[in-house]
């Protein structure tokens, strides 16, 4: 049988790094109130990279997935299909993929991107594990690209503080033993507009409001609910149990929603990774990002088994078993 498994990992955050306490400066300056004591207690959030004005997710994409192809020793003209999920792409076609295809200097590969907003990561790397498994490509570059800062609304205190900037890249290769185990994807669109960017581009004018929008409290509460769900949905497919799991790396967005996963699973919060942080929630980005920072800190190591769960907007949810 054919598998797929991660052959590298990478990463990149833009270099302009906003502790809690200068991001609050920073708004109080627009009569807008909040508190480094208020985002640590919500959220877990203590800073997050924002890039520079122009700044687009191809350009963060390009280094991660630099850094990926090297970890993995794969040139990228070997590369047969490159995914990007992003919510934030750099315009509204060409796709990122074939934009950061370009950058790349690869040629030939089939190239798109994938729209599922913070479970875009599990998305997309589901997506290349089927296309590896029927022969569809052999080596594929799995990106989550995001500038979330675009679209933050910074007179709005309860979302901008919580999102970052930021990319994260594997290497995805065909392999006679397994890597990636298992995966589910969900959706359910009835939710909507509980987490959206409304606007849209028609007629050569923005039409609508294209500032991210958030109901807080019911995103925190369908999020809670699914990822265990999902999770153990996972394991089943897999023939696996909790204590299997070596490493579970949730989409960074909340520390509370991450621990409450963590718990249910039954895991001790030692196996949970953490870079919300450090990061903020980078949405598509957050996973890869998270796993790269893992991998190349040594706590994640070649042979053990993580759990990737991605959920967001849409409302959309999923997650993927691997071994390493
Ligand atoms: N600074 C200071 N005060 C604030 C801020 C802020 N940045 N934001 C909100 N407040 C105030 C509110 O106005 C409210 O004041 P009031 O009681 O006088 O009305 C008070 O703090 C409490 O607000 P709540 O919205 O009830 O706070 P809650 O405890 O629900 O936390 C949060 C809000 C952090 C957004 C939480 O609901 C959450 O994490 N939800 C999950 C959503 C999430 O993580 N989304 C990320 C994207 S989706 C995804 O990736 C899964």
């Amino acid at each position: 049988p054919r598998y797929a498994r991660i052959l590298g990992t990478g990463s990149y955050l833009p270099p302009k790094r906003l502790s809690n306490a200068e991001l609050a400066a920073q708004l109080a300056k627009d009569g807008i109130e909040t508190s480094d004591e208020w985002i640590v207690e919500r959220t877990g959030i203590h800073a997050r990279h924002f890039a520079e004005p122009g700044v687009t997710a191809s350009e963060l994409a390009l280094p991660a997935a630099r850094a990926a192809l090297e970890a993995a020793g794969v040139d990228a003209s070997e590369i047969d299909l490159i995914i990007v999920a992003t919510s934030t792409p750099d315009m509204i076609f060409p796709s990122t993929a074939c934009l950061l295809q370009a950058k790349l200097g690869n040629v030939g590969a089939a190239a798109f991107d994938v729209q599922a907003v913070c479970s875009g990561f599990v998305y997309a790397l589901t997506v290349a594990d089927s296309m590896i498994k029927t022969g569809a490509a052999k080596k594929a570059l799995v990106i989550g690209a995001e500038v979330f800062s675009r679209i933050l609304d910074f007179k709005d205190r309860t979302t901008c503080v919580l999102f970052g900037d930021g990319a994260g890249a594997v290497v995805v290769g065909a392999s006679d033993t397994p890597g990636i185990l298992a995966s589910e994807l969900h959706a359910d669109g009835r939710h909507a507009n509980i987490l959206c960017t409304p606007g849209t581009v028609s007629g050569g004018q923005v039409l609508g409001d294209p500032l991210l929008k958030m109901d807080g409290q019911a995103v925190f509460k369908l999020a809670v609910g699914v990822l265990e769900k999902v999770a153990r949905a996972v394991l089943e497919k897999a023939g696996r149990t909790d204590a299997d799991i070596d490493w579970l790396i949730p989409h960074q967005a909340n520390i509370r929603i991450m621990q409450g996963t963590a718990k249910k699973l039954k895991m001790p919060l030692e196996k949970l990774i953490v870079t919300v942080d450090q990061h903020g929630n980078t949405s598509a980005a957050s996973i890869p990002l998270a796993l790269d920072v893992a991998v190349r800190s040594g706590r994640i190591k070649s042979g053990d088994t993580v759990m990737l769960e991605g959920v967001g907007g849409g409302f959309t949810w999923g997650a993927v078993l691997l071994d390493l």
